[in-house]
């Protein structure tokens, strides 16, 4: 195994943006003052989502929603395994993890869509009950990728978030990506102006 290029660009930022939209989204949320800032760390949520799950049908090698979500026996067994000592390395997301992965992507869907009628008074209260049971539903699952990647950080003598920073892992030299993914530019602006303009309405 050797260090190789896993993570393009794309899903590195967009997993970074991702994550600092959540917590300012998720800190500012009970303020009346801090409210349009709130809005915009949603709508900057909405759309680094909207542009993931495309990017899982057309991104990179590893990025690629077929290439990490795997059978529920594969996650299962892959925790037990972790529970027995035995440490199955994966060079893109392990198979449990796939699932936190697209929990996070679906809740924060319905994070943005049971937020912004709850912006526009659309609905009553109970919508804004729902907005807040998705967030609490989405911050518990953070809680579970964090600790998910510890756990796998230690397990695997590897430092996971520093190879969503450079984008490097161990694997096998077959594996790695390559080129610069220039094609998910275009489709970042369309999905950074989608967020405008759903911020505007
Ligand atoms: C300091 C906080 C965080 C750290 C250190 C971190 C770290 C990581 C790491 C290391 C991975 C790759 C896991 C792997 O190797 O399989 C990952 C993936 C991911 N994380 Fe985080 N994460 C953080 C916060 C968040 C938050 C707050 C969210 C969501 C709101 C989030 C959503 C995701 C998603 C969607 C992926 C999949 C990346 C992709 O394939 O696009 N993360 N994170």
């Amino acid at each position: 195994m050797q260090r190789i290029l896993v993570w393009d660009w794309p899903t590195r930022i967009g997993h970074w943006v991702m994550a600092i939209a959540f917590l300012i989204a998720y800190v500012t949320g009970e303020s009346e003052e801090w409210r349009l800032v709130h809005v915009w760390a949603g709508g900057t949520l909405a759309g680094v989502v909207v542009f993931r799950l495309i990017w899982g049908l057309i991104g990179s090698r590893h990025a690629r929603f077929f290439s990490f979500i795997r059978s529920p026996r594969a996650a299962r067994d892959y925790l037990l395994g972790l529970l027995h000592g035995n440490t199955e390395h994966h060079t893109g997301h392990n198979p449990a993890g796939g699932y936190a992965i697209l929990a996070l992507l679906v809740l924060g869907l319905a994070t943005a869509a049971t937020g912004w009628p709850v912006y526009q008074d659309i609905g009553g209260e109970w919508l804004g009950e729902l907005h807040e049971g998705v967030v609490n539903a989405m911050l518990a699952v953070v809680l579970i990728h964090l600790a998910g990647v510890l756990v796998g950080s230690l397990a695997h003598r590897e430092n996971l978030p520093r190879a969503m920073v450079t984008g490097y892992k161990l694997g096998r030299s077959e594996e790695a990506i390559s080129g610069p993914a220039i094609w998910a530019v275009p489709l970042l602006l369309a999905c950074a102006l989608f967020s405008a303009w759903w911020l505007s309405l």
